[in-house]
């Protein structure tokens, strides 16, 4: 017997519950988990199997003038009225408070950009004198269509663009090439002033040496700005994928599945590897790492530069770490981390290019412009990083 490629490899996923607040994602799931016994409907049993099966007392089924269907979950008195459907057809019936509502609209978007298929979720209580109360609107339920062996150019050609790198970031990408270039020139001559370091005319003083700290200095400042600036995107963007979790891949154990599964693909022992829109999570320690050798850069650098003030308390302090392990120490671990910074880059360089080859999402493009595509339907694992906060 032969089955199909699509048939045997698609199967509907949950790719994102949202509660907006009341219910737990999982008590969301199981509100909208429920249908009459022995359903066959595609949608209903993919929810049932992350919930469980949930059966309703009672079923109204979606028909196209309502575009939701209703079910009723236990019996007399407590029982629970479940509204599940078109999200504006269930926003138009339901209610939900205006400051829920922002949020919701957001993750609705993020959600819908992705190509999810979504499901709303509003409920009513019936209280202890039979009395039906208004329907609240409680979160949505994204679904998608989940290839799993599906990488490459199977599988339609619908493509979604996904707006991902803010303004600010991408500037501070940018910024920081130029910066990180020049203060590696410019110390690579403090380090070993190989040419200039003595005047061409008997009596005449060079100053290229002058020139050189000096625009490292300032390199070197403006560079501590560009850290500060992306240290309150960690804190305070409004943007998942730019706040500092997103540089933690060890929320769950699917994170830790995603982060194995990706190492073995980086090894050739696996031929695929999940998706993920923003980074995946050998990218994201890899730049957890990096972030700290330039925090630890920029420490050694600023003792350094303290040396030169060491009346004021303020600099004083800066420098201890040249007063703990001394000059050349400090000096010795500076020049190192360049090196390392600038092995990281031909690395960095080299993944980007091979990743945008194999992967085709223009993932070197987003830099400049801030989006990604992807193919409509698919579930990244990272969808519920994405978006804003
Ligand atoms: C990517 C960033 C950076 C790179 C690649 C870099 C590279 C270097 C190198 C190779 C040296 C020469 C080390 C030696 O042999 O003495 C140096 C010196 C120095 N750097 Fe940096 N640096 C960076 C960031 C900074 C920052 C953020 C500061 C803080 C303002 C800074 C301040 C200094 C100071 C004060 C010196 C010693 C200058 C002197 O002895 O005349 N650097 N840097």
């Amino acid at each position: 017997m032969t089955t199909s490629l699509s048939s045997r490899q698609r199967e509907i996923r949950i790719a994102q519950v949202y509660s907006a607040g009341k219910y737990t994602p999982e008590e969301l799931l199981e509100f909208a988990a429920a249908a009459p016994a022995g359903t066959n409907d595609p949608v209903e049993l993919a929810l049932q199997r992350e919930a469980g099966p949930i059966v309703a007392s009672e079923y109204v089924p979606v028909n196209p003038s309502a575009k939701y269907s209703l079910a009723s979950i236990g019996n007399g008195v407590g029982r629970q009225l479940v509204m599940r459907g078109d999200t504006h057809a269930v926003l138009e019936k339901a209610s939900m408070e205006r400051t829920k509502k922002r949020d919701f609209v957001d993750n609705f978007e993020a959600a819908r950009i992705l190509g999810h298929r979504i499901l709303t979720v509003a409920v009513a209580d019936v209280d202890a004198i039979g009395q039906k109360t208004q329907y609240y609107v409680e979160g949505f339920i994204a679904m998608g269509i989940d290839k799993p062996e599906e990488h490459g150019h199977v599988g339609n050609n619908q493509w979604v663009r996904v707006h991902l790198w803010s303004k600010a970031l991408r500037f501070q990408h940018w910024a920081n090439v130029f910066l990180i270039i020049m203060m590696s020139l410019t110390g690579y001559y403090i380090m070993d002033p190989f040419f200039g370091a003595q005047p061409t005319n008997p009596g005449e003083v060079g100053y290229l040496m002058g020139y050189m700290r000096f625009a490292h200095f300032l390199a070197g400042f403006a560079w501590i700005a560009m850290g500060i600036w992306r240290l309150s995107l960690w804190l305070f963007s409004a943007q998942r994928q730019l706040r500092w979790r997103s540089l933690w891949p060890f929320d769950s154990m699917r994170d830790v599945n995603g982060l194995w599964d990706t190492i073995l693909y980086y090894l050739f022992v696996k031929k695929d590897h999940p998706t993920y829109l923003a980074h995946n999570p050998l990218q994201q320690l890899a730049y957890t790492a990096i972030y700290g050798l330039c925090i630890i850069q920029l420490i050694t650098g600023l003792a350094l530069f303290g040396l030169a003030e060491q009346s004021s308390w303020i600099w004083a302090a800066i420098s201890a770490p040249v007063h703990w392990f001394g000059v050349p120490f400090v000096r010795l671990v500076h020049a190192a981390l360049m090196f390392i910074l600038w092995t990281f880059v031909v690395i960095h360089v080299y993944l980007a290019v091979r990743a945008d080859n194999q992967e085709t999402l223009g993932g070197i493009s987003s830099m400049i412009n801030g989006g990604v595509w992807i193919r409509k339907g698919t579930i990244p694992r990272d969808a519920h990083r994405i978006g804003n906060v």
